[in-house]
Protein backbone atom coordinates (compact mmCIF):
# COMPACT_ATOMS: atom_id res chain seq x y z
CA UNK A 1 0.00 0.00 0.00
CA UNK A 2 1.17 3.81 -0.91
CA UNK A 3 2.15 5.79 2.06
CA UNK A 4 -1.22 7.04 3.56
CA UNK A 5 -3.23 5.00 1.66
CA UNK A 6 -6.05 3.35 3.64
CA UNK A 7 -8.67 0.62 2.45
CA UNK A 8 -12.09 1.26 3.43
CA UNK A 9 -15.08 -1.05 1.98
CA UNK A 10 -17.51 0.51 -0.16
CA UNK A 11 -20.60 -0.19 2.52
CA UNK A 12 -18.73 1.43 4.69
CA UNK A 13 -18.13 4.46 1.91
CA UNK A 14 -22.02 4.45 1.30
CA UNK A 15 -22.90 4.82 4.76
CA UNK A 16 -20.47 7.86 5.31
CA UNK A 17 -21.79 9.61 1.85
CA UNK A 18 -25.34 8.57 2.65
CA UNK A 19 -24.80 10.49 6.54
CA UNK A 20 -23.91 13.62 4.28
CA UNK A 21 -20.44 13.49 4.25
CA UNK A 22 -17.96 13.08 1.47
CA UNK A 23 -15.15 11.55 -0.22
CA UNK A 24 -12.52 11.61 -2.53
CA UNK A 25 -10.63 8.72 -3.36
CA UNK A 26 -6.79 10.11 -4.26
CA UNK A 27 -6.28 7.08 -6.54
CA UNK A 28 -8.25 5.72 -9.55
CA UNK A 29 -10.67 2.71 -9.50
CA UNK A 30 -10.45 0.42 -11.93
CA UNK A 31 -13.06 -2.43 -12.15
CA UNK A 32 -11.38 -6.14 -12.88
CA UNK A 33 -11.70 -5.59 -16.49
CA UNK A 34 -9.12 -3.00 -16.32
CA UNK A 35 -12.03 0.00 -17.19
CA UNK A 36 -11.84 3.66 -15.26
CA UNK A 37 -14.99 3.68 -13.15
CA UNK A 38 -14.06 6.61 -10.52
CA UNK A 39 -11.54 8.67 -11.16
CA UNK A 40 -9.15 10.08 -8.25
CA UNK A 41 -10.57 13.74 -8.23
CA UNK A 42 -13.95 13.42 -8.20
CA UNK A 43 -15.66 14.73 -5.00
CA UNK A 44 -18.35 12.16 -3.99
CA UNK A 45 -20.95 13.38 -2.21
CA UNK A 46 -24.16 11.35 -3.74
CA UNK A 47 -24.48 7.66 -3.23
CA UNK A 48 -24.80 6.96 -7.38
CA UNK A 49 -21.48 6.85 -8.42
CA UNK A 50 -20.53 4.19 -5.46
CA UNK A 51 -23.19 2.31 -5.77
CA UNK A 52 -22.26 1.47 -10.11
CA UNK A 53 -18.70 1.02 -7.92
CA UNK A 54 -20.35 -1.53 -5.85
CA UNK A 55 -22.20 -2.80 -9.15
CA UNK A 56 -19.09 -3.89 -10.42
CA UNK A 57 -17.94 -6.07 -7.88
CA UNK A 58 -15.28 -3.49 -6.74
CA UNK A 59 -15.54 -4.25 -2.67
CA UNK A 60 -12.59 -2.93 -1.42
CA UNK A 61 -11.63 1.21 -2.12
CA UNK A 62 -7.85 2.90 -1.65
CA UNK A 63 -8.45 6.41 -0.32
CA UNK A 64 -5.15 8.25 -0.48
CA UNK A 65 -5.01 11.02 1.68
CA UNK A 66 -1.71 12.26 1.06
CA UNK A 67 -2.91 13.63 -2.25
CA UNK A 68 -5.99 15.06 -2.89
CA UNK A 69 -7.79 12.19 -0.92
CA UNK A 70 -9.16 12.23 1.81
CA UNK A 71 -12.84 11.49 3.85
CA UNK A 72 -14.92 13.98 5.53
CA UNK A 73 -18.21 14.23 7.52
CA UNK A 74 -21.15 15.80 6.98
CA UNK A 75 -19.50 18.97 9.03
CA UNK A 76 -16.30 19.21 6.72
CA UNK A 77 -14.45 17.53 9.94
CA UNK A 78 -12.04 14.63 8.26
CA UNK A 79 -13.32 10.55 9.26
CA UNK A 80 -10.44 8.76 10.85
CA UNK A 81 -11.19 5.34 10.35
CA UNK A 82 -9.01 2.23 10.02
CA UNK A 83 -7.79 0.61 6.81
CA UNK A 84 -9.82 -2.88 6.59
CA UNK A 85 -7.93 -5.88 5.46
CA UNK A 86 -9.41 -7.36 1.95
CA UNK A 87 -12.75 -9.74 2.71
CA UNK A 88 -11.95 -13.36 3.43
CA UNK A 89 -13.05 -14.29 -0.10
CA UNK A 90 -16.74 -16.12 -0.19
CA UNK A 91 -16.91 -20.00 0.53
CA UNK A 92 -17.75 -21.86 -2.97
CA UNK A 93 -21.33 -22.28 -3.70
CA UNK A 94 -22.26 -25.56 -2.22
CA UNK A 95 -21.83 -27.56 -5.52
CA UNK A 96 -25.65 -28.37 -7.31
CA UNK A 97 -27.48 -31.20 -5.29
CA UNK A 98 -27.66 -34.35 -7.92
CA UNK A 99 -31.13 -35.87 -7.35
CA UNK A 100 -33.72 -34.06 -9.95
CA UNK A 101 -36.08 -32.95 -6.87
CA UNK A 102 -32.51 -31.47 -5.11
CA UNK A 103 -31.66 -30.16 -8.00
CA UNK A 104 -34.79 -28.08 -8.11
CA UNK A 105 -34.68 -26.71 -4.70
CA UNK A 106 -31.36 -25.78 -4.96
CA UNK A 107 -32.65 -23.98 -8.30
CA UNK A 108 -35.31 -21.96 -6.84
CA UNK A 109 -33.01 -20.97 -3.60
CA UNK A 110 -30.63 -19.80 -6.26
CA UNK A 111 -33.53 -17.61 -7.64
CA UNK A 112 -34.99 -16.12 -4.72
CA UNK A 113 -31.95 -14.91 -3.17
CA UNK A 114 -30.54 -13.67 -6.65
CA UNK A 115 -34.44 -11.60 -6.81
CA UNK A 116 -33.46 -10.32 -3.35
CA UNK A 117 -29.83 -8.97 -4.50
CA UNK A 118 -31.61 -7.19 -7.46
CA UNK A 119 -34.69 -5.88 -5.45
CA UNK A 120 -31.62 -3.95 -3.09
CA UNK A 121 -30.17 -2.79 -6.28
CA UNK A 122 -33.35 -1.29 -7.64
CA UNK A 123 -34.77 0.23 -4.44
CA UNK A 124 -31.55 1.59 -3.13
CA UNK A 125 -31.18 3.25 -7.22
CA UNK A 126 -34.69 4.70 -6.86
CA UNK A 127 -34.74 6.11 -3.00
CA UNK A 128 -31.52 7.73 -4.67
CA UNK A 129 -32.96 9.19 -7.66
CA UNK A 130 -35.88 10.44 -5.11
CA UNK A 131 -33.77 11.92 -3.02
CA UNK A 132 -32.39 13.84 -5.91
CA UNK A 133 -35.86 15.05 -7.35
CA UNK A 134 -36.60 16.55 -4.02
CA UNK A 135 -32.96 18.02 -3.57
CA UNK A 136 -32.02 19.14 -7.06
CA UNK A 137 -35.26 20.89 -8.12
CA UNK A 138 -36.29 17.65 -10.33
CA UNK A 139 -33.51 16.86 -11.71
CA UNK A 140 -32.05 12.96 -11.77
CA UNK A 141 -29.17 10.84 -12.43
CA UNK A 142 -31.20 8.50 -14.90
CA UNK A 143 -28.44 5.98 -15.59
CA UNK A 144 -28.60 3.91 -12.85
CA UNK A 145 -32.39 3.45 -12.92
CA UNK A 146 -31.98 2.87 -16.55
CA UNK A 147 -29.35 0.11 -15.66
CA UNK A 148 -31.40 -1.44 -13.00
CA UNK A 149 -34.64 -1.67 -15.09
CA UNK A 150 -32.40 -3.24 -17.61
CA UNK A 151 -31.29 -5.92 -15.22
CA UNK A 152 -34.92 -6.13 -14.00
CA UNK A 153 -36.00 -6.83 -17.71
CA UNK A 154 -33.34 -9.49 -18.13
CA UNK A 155 -34.21 -11.47 -14.76
CA UNK A 156 -37.61 -11.54 -15.72
CA UNK A 157 -36.79 -12.32 -19.52
CA UNK A 158 -35.14 -15.52 -17.64
CA UNK A 159 -37.53 -16.35 -14.97
CA UNK A 160 -41.23 -15.61 -15.30
CA UNK A 161 -42.21 -16.13 -11.80
CA UNK A 162 -39.61 -13.90 -10.67
CA UNK A 163 -42.21 -11.39 -9.38
CA UNK A 164 -43.09 -13.72 -6.64
CA UNK A 165 -39.79 -13.36 -5.12
CA UNK A 166 -40.18 -9.98 -4.06
CA UNK A 167 -41.38 -9.12 -0.82
CA UNK A 168 -44.47 -7.57 -0.13
CA UNK A 169 -44.79 -6.78 3.74
CA UNK A 170 -43.80 -3.19 3.85
CA UNK A 171 -44.55 -0.89 6.95
CA UNK A 172 -43.21 2.36 5.62
CA UNK A 173 -44.28 4.59 3.00
CA UNK A 174 -40.74 5.15 1.65
CA UNK A 175 -40.05 1.28 1.61
CA UNK A 176 -43.74 0.97 0.19
CA UNK A 177 -43.13 3.14 -2.46
CA UNK A 178 -39.70 1.60 -3.74
CA UNK A 179 -41.43 -1.52 -3.17
CA UNK A 180 -44.48 -1.28 -4.89
CA UNK A 181 -42.37 0.77 -7.59
CA UNK A 182 -40.63 -2.60 -8.45
CA UNK A 183 -43.30 -5.08 -8.21
CA UNK A 184 -45.18 -2.99 -10.54
CA UNK A 185 -41.89 -2.88 -12.70
CA UNK A 186 -41.50 -6.80 -12.92
CA UNK A 187 -45.24 -7.62 -12.67
CA UNK A 188 -46.03 -5.37 -15.46
CA UNK A 189 -42.86 -6.38 -17.79
CA UNK A 190 -44.41 -10.35 -17.38
CA UNK A 191 -48.09 -9.81 -18.20
CA UNK A 192 -46.26 -7.73 -20.93
CA UNK A 193 -44.56 -10.66 -22.56
CA UNK A 194 -47.66 -13.08 -21.89
CA UNK A 195 -49.47 -10.54 -23.69
CA UNK A 196 -46.98 -10.59 -26.32
CA UNK A 197 -47.27 -14.70 -26.37
CA UNK A 198 -50.52 -14.36 -27.38
CA UNK A 199 -51.02 -11.67 -29.62
CA UNK A 200 -48.80 -14.07 -31.78
CA UNK A 201 -50.49 -16.80 -30.78
CA UNK A 202 -53.87 -14.69 -31.84
CA UNK A 203 -52.43 -13.60 -35.28
CA UNK A 204 -51.56 -17.41 -35.89
CA UNK A 205 -54.51 -18.76 -34.90
CA UNK A 206 -56.27 -15.76 -37.23
CA UNK A 207 -54.21 -16.27 -40.22
CA UNK A 208 -54.67 -20.46 -40.31
CA UNK A 209 -58.18 -19.98 -40.08
CA UNK A 210 -59.77 -17.63 -42.72
CA UNK A 211 -58.96 -18.38 -46.70
CA UNK A 212 -55.57 -16.41 -47.69
CA UNK A 213 -57.78 -14.50 -50.51
CA UNK A 214 -59.42 -12.57 -47.54
CA UNK A 215 -56.84 -12.30 -45.37
CA UNK A 216 -55.97 -8.29 -45.69
CA UNK A 217 -59.40 -7.51 -45.47
CA UNK A 218 -59.19 -9.85 -42.10
CA UNK A 219 -56.19 -8.08 -40.90
CA UNK A 220 -57.77 -4.36 -41.03
CA UNK A 221 -60.66 -5.51 -38.60
CA UNK A 222 -58.00 -5.89 -36.07
CA UNK A 223 -57.81 -3.00 -33.98
CA UNK A 224 -54.80 -0.44 -33.67
CA UNK A 225 -54.93 -0.97 -30.25
CA UNK A 226 -53.07 -4.98 -30.75
CA UNK A 227 -49.89 -5.06 -31.09
CA UNK A 228 -46.52 -6.82 -30.69
CA UNK A 229 -43.62 -4.37 -28.51
CA UNK A 230 -40.49 -5.38 -29.71
CA UNK A 231 -37.91 -5.48 -27.16
CA UNK A 232 -36.45 -2.12 -27.41
CA UNK A 233 -40.45 -0.58 -26.89
CA UNK A 234 -40.71 -3.35 -23.67
CA UNK A 235 -37.53 -2.33 -22.05
CA UNK A 236 -38.89 1.60 -22.31
CA UNK A 237 -41.99 0.20 -20.97
CA UNK A 238 -40.34 -1.67 -18.00
CA UNK A 239 -38.76 1.99 -17.01
CA UNK A 240 -41.98 3.73 -17.73
CA UNK A 241 -43.58 0.94 -15.07
CA UNK A 242 -40.85 1.42 -12.54
CA UNK A 243 -41.01 4.87 -12.35
CA UNK A 244 -44.73 5.10 -13.28
CA UNK A 245 -45.54 6.87 -9.28
CA UNK A 246 -42.33 8.62 -9.11
CA UNK A 247 -44.82 11.67 -9.55
CA UNK A 248 -45.44 11.03 -5.57
CA UNK A 249 -42.04 12.22 -4.41
CA UNK A 250 -43.54 15.72 -4.92
CA UNK A 251 -46.78 15.15 -2.63
CA UNK A 252 -46.93 15.51 1.36
CA UNK A 253 -45.99 12.60 3.04
CA UNK A 254 -49.13 13.15 5.55
CA UNK A 255 -51.65 13.24 2.54
CA UNK A 256 -49.96 9.90 1.40
CA UNK A 257 -49.52 8.43 4.40
CA UNK A 258 -53.66 8.92 5.18
CA UNK A 259 -55.45 5.79 6.24
CA UNK A 260 -58.84 7.53 5.82
CA UNK A 261 -60.85 8.31 2.94
CA UNK A 262 -59.18 11.49 1.51
CA UNK A 263 -60.93 14.90 1.52
CA UNK A 264 -61.61 16.33 -1.81
CA UNK A 265 -58.73 18.84 -1.93
CA UNK A 266 -56.16 15.80 -0.24
CA UNK A 267 -57.22 13.61 -3.22
CA UNK A 268 -56.69 16.56 -5.67
CA UNK A 269 -52.87 16.64 -4.82
CA UNK A 270 -52.53 12.74 -4.74
CA UNK A 271 -53.99 13.09 -7.93
CA UNK A 272 -51.15 15.70 -9.12
CA UNK A 273 -48.75 12.56 -8.40
CA UNK A 274 -49.61 11.73 -12.27
CA UNK A 275 -51.72 14.35 -13.93
CA UNK A 276 -49.13 16.63 -13.16
CA UNK A 277 -45.66 15.60 -10.97
CA UNK A 278 -44.88 12.74 -13.02
CA UNK A 279 -44.49 14.69 -16.47
CA UNK A 280 -43.20 17.62 -14.74
CA UNK A 281 -40.02 15.50 -13.42
CA UNK A 282 -39.55 13.49 -17.17
CA UNK A 283 -39.82 17.23 -18.94
CA UNK A 284 -36.97 18.19 -16.41
CA UNK A 285 -34.79 15.74 -17.15
CA UNK A 286 -35.44 15.17 -20.70
CA UNK A 287 -37.11 12.23 -20.63
CA UNK A 288 -39.79 12.93 -23.51
CA UNK A 289 -40.22 9.19 -23.78
CA UNK A 290 -43.77 8.51 -25.14
CA UNK A 291 -43.99 5.03 -22.89
CA UNK A 292 -42.56 6.98 -19.74
CA UNK A 293 -45.03 10.20 -20.27
CA UNK A 294 -47.80 8.10 -21.23
CA UNK A 295 -47.79 5.75 -18.03
CA UNK A 296 -47.08 8.39 -15.77
CA UNK A 297 -49.51 10.45 -17.02
CA UNK A 298 -52.68 7.97 -17.47
CA UNK A 299 -51.92 5.55 -15.35
CA UNK A 300 -54.89 5.86 -12.89
CA UNK A 301 -56.88 6.37 -15.97
CA UNK A 302 -60.23 4.95 -16.78
CA UNK A 303 -60.26 0.73 -17.71
CA UNK A 304 -63.66 1.26 -19.00
CA UNK A 305 -66.29 4.16 -19.71
CA UNK A 306 -67.77 4.53 -16.68
CA UNK A 307 -65.32 3.37 -14.11
CA UNK A 308 -65.22 5.59 -11.24
CA UNK A 309 -62.99 7.37 -9.25
CA UNK A 310 -60.33 7.32 -12.14
CA UNK A 311 -58.33 9.98 -13.37
CA UNK A 312 -57.45 12.32 -15.81
CA UNK A 313 -61.53 12.00 -16.81
CA UNK A 314 -61.32 13.10 -19.60
CA UNK A 315 -59.16 11.05 -21.74
CA UNK A 316 -61.30 7.87 -23.01
CA UNK A 317 -60.33 4.65 -22.35
CA UNK A 318 -60.13 4.14 -26.08
CA UNK A 319 -57.44 6.25 -26.47
CA UNK A 320 -55.21 4.63 -23.54
CA UNK A 321 -52.20 2.35 -25.05
CA UNK A 322 -52.54 -1.37 -23.59
CA UNK A 323 -49.35 -1.13 -21.54
CA UNK A 324 -50.60 1.72 -19.49
CA UNK A 325 -53.74 -0.59 -18.93
CA UNK A 326 -51.41 -2.87 -17.92
CA UNK A 327 -49.12 -1.03 -15.24
CA UNK A 328 -52.71 -0.14 -14.07
CA UNK A 329 -53.59 -3.26 -13.20
CA UNK A 330 -50.06 -4.04 -12.09
CA UNK A 331 -50.45 -1.60 -9.55
CA UNK A 332 -54.01 -2.45 -8.05
CA UNK A 333 -52.71 -5.90 -8.02
CA UNK A 334 -49.95 -4.98 -5.99
CA UNK A 335 -51.53 -2.62 -4.01
CA UNK A 336 -54.37 -4.97 -2.98
CA UNK A 337 -51.58 -7.90 -2.09
CA UNK A 338 -48.87 -6.06 -0.19
CA UNK A 339 -49.19 -5.91 3.57
CA UNK A 340 -48.80 -2.41 5.15
CA UNK A 341 -49.12 -1.39 9.08
CA UNK A 342 -52.53 -0.19 8.44
CA UNK A 343 -54.02 -3.33 6.76
CA UNK A 344 -53.54 -6.89 5.80
CA UNK A 345 -52.00 -8.37 2.53
CA UNK A 346 -55.32 -10.20 0.55
CA UNK A 347 -54.89 -13.32 -0.85
CA UNK A 348 -53.58 -13.25 -4.72
CA UNK A 349 -55.88 -15.67 -5.71
CA UNK A 350 -58.95 -14.07 -4.53
CA UNK A 351 -57.25 -10.58 -5.98
CA UNK A 352 -56.84 -11.44 -9.14
CA UNK A 353 -60.68 -13.42 -9.26
CA UNK A 354 -61.95 -9.90 -8.30
CA UNK A 355 -59.85 -7.73 -10.85
CA UNK A 356 -61.30 -10.14 -13.40
CA UNK A 357 -64.37 -9.97 -12.40
CA UNK A 358 -64.20 -5.84 -12.27
CA UNK A 359 -62.89 -5.58 -16.21
CA UNK A 360 -63.96 -8.78 -17.70
CA UNK A 361 -66.43 -8.29 -20.77
CA UNK A 362 -65.81 -4.62 -21.36
CA UNK A 363 -64.08 -4.72 -24.78
CA UNK A 364 -61.86 -6.78 -26.59
CA UNK A 365 -58.65 -4.57 -25.93
CA UNK A 366 -59.49 -5.31 -22.14
CA UNK A 367 -60.39 -8.85 -22.21
CA UNK A 368 -57.07 -9.70 -23.99
CA UNK A 369 -54.80 -8.16 -21.83
CA UNK A 370 -56.52 -9.74 -18.79
CA UNK A 371 -56.51 -12.67 -20.33
CA UNK A 372 -52.49 -12.10 -20.32
CA UNK A 373 -52.35 -10.70 -16.39
CA UNK A 374 -54.11 -14.14 -15.50
CA UNK A 375 -51.95 -16.14 -17.19
CA UNK A 376 -48.76 -14.26 -15.44
CA UNK A 377 -49.69 -13.44 -11.88
CA UNK A 378 -52.58 -16.26 -11.74
CA UNK A 379 -50.44 -19.24 -10.71
CA UNK A 380 -48.66 -21.02 -8.08
CA UNK A 381 -45.01 -20.24 -8.23
CA UNK A 382 -42.42 -22.45 -7.33
CA UNK A 383 -41.11 -21.85 -4.10
CA UNK A 384 -44.20 -20.60 -2.60
CA UNK A 385 -46.33 -22.96 0.32
CA UNK A 386 -49.85 -23.67 -0.53
CA UNK A 387 -52.47 -25.71 2.03
CA UNK A 388 -54.18 -28.70 0.59
CA UNK A 389 -58.02 -29.31 1.09
CA UNK A 390 -57.54 -32.19 3.59
CA UNK A 391 -55.37 -30.13 5.96
CA UNK A 392 -51.96 -30.25 4.82
CA UNK A 393 -49.19 -27.72 4.17
CA UNK A 394 -47.56 -28.48 0.75
CA UNK A 395 -44.01 -26.97 -1.15
CA UNK A 396 -44.63 -25.89 -4.68
CA UNK A 397 -41.57 -27.58 -6.73
CA UNK A 398 -43.36 -26.77 -10.07
CA UNK A 399 -46.18 -24.26 -10.55
CA UNK A 400 -47.03 -27.10 -14.05
CA UNK A 401 -49.10 -29.88 -12.93
CA UNK A 402 -48.81 -27.77 -10.10
CA UNK A 403 -45.96 -30.73 -8.71
CA UNK A 404 -45.82 -30.50 -4.86
CA UNK A 405 -44.82 -32.12 -2.11
CA UNK A 406 -46.15 -32.19 1.39
CA UNK A 407 -44.68 -31.33 4.69
CA UNK A 408 -47.23 -31.59 7.06
CA UNK A 409 -49.88 -34.08 7.90
CA UNK A 410 -53.40 -33.20 7.73
CA UNK A 411 -53.23 -31.84 11.42
CA UNK A 412 -50.68 -29.42 10.54
CA UNK A 413 -47.55 -31.37 12.56
CA UNK A 414 -44.23 -31.39 10.50
CA UNK A 415 -43.26 -34.56 8.44
CA UNK A 416 -39.68 -35.41 9.59
CA UNK A 417 -38.85 -36.68 6.00
CA UNK A 418 -39.43 -35.63 2.92
CA UNK A 419 -42.23 -37.13 0.75
CA UNK A 420 -43.19 -38.03 -2.51
CA UNK A 421 -43.50 -35.67 -5.35
CA UNK A 422 -47.71 -35.26 -5.44
CA UNK A 423 -48.91 -34.20 -8.75
CA UNK A 424 -52.38 -32.06 -8.35
CA UNK A 425 -53.64 -32.64 -12.00
CA UNK A 426 -57.49 -33.62 -13.00
CA UNK A 427 -56.93 -36.98 -11.59
CA UNK A 428 -55.72 -36.22 -7.73
CA UNK A 429 -58.86 -33.66 -8.07
CA UNK A 430 -60.82 -36.21 -8.88
CA UNK A 431 -59.49 -37.87 -5.58
CA UNK A 432 -60.77 -35.19 -3.44
CA UNK A 433 -56.91 -33.72 -3.58
CA UNK A 434 -56.30 -30.49 -4.39
CA UNK A 435 -55.37 -26.92 -3.69
CA UNK A 436 -57.43 -24.70 -0.81
CA UNK A 437 -58.31 -21.62 -2.77
CA UNK A 438 -59.68 -19.77 0.01
CA UNK A 439 -56.12 -20.04 2.10
CA UNK A 440 -54.17 -17.43 0.84
CA UNK A 441 -50.81 -19.57 -0.87
CA UNK A 442 -47.96 -17.89 0.94
CA UNK A 443 -44.89 -16.46 -1.48
CA UNK A 444 -41.25 -17.83 -1.81
CA UNK A 445 -40.02 -15.23 0.94
CA UNK A 446 -42.19 -16.16 3.36
CA UNK A 447 -42.14 -19.71 2.67
CA UNK A 448 -38.50 -20.20 3.34
CA UNK A 449 -39.45 -19.19 7.13
CA UNK A 450 -41.48 -22.17 7.47
CA UNK A 451 -40.10 -25.00 5.30
CA UNK A 452 -38.05 -28.20 6.62
CA UNK A 453 -34.10 -28.44 6.42
CA UNK A 454 -34.64 -31.03 3.42
CA UNK A 455 -36.29 -28.47 1.49
CA UNK A 456 -34.45 -25.81 1.69
CA UNK A 457 -30.24 -25.15 0.90
CA UNK A 458 -29.90 -22.50 3.49
FE1 LIG B 1 -49.99 6.20 -9.09
FE1 LIG C 1 -48.71 2.97 -8.16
Amino acid sequence: MADGEIRISIDKLIDIVQSGGKIRTGVDVFNKQGRLILERDVLVADVAPLLRVKKFGVELISIVSGGDGGLWDETGQPVVVKSETPPAPKPAPKPAPVSEIDRRIYEIEELRRAAAEKASLAKNNLKNALRQIQENGGKFDFEPIDDTVRELFDFVSQNETAFSYLTREIFSYDQYLYNHSLNVCVIGTVVMKKFNENFNAMVNNHLNNIPTSINAAAAKDVPQAFKYFQDDELQDISAGFFMHDMGKVLVEKSILNKKGRLSKSEFEVVKAHSTRNGIKILEKNNLINPYLCKISHYHHARLFEDEERCYPAEISPLDIPAYVKVCKLADIFDAMTSKRCYKEALNPVGVVADIFHKYAQKDTLLQFILHAFVRAVGIYPSGSVVSLINGQLAYVLDSEGPALIAFTDVEGRPLTTKQDIMVLDKKAEERGLKIDRRKAPMDPVQAHKILPAYLKTS
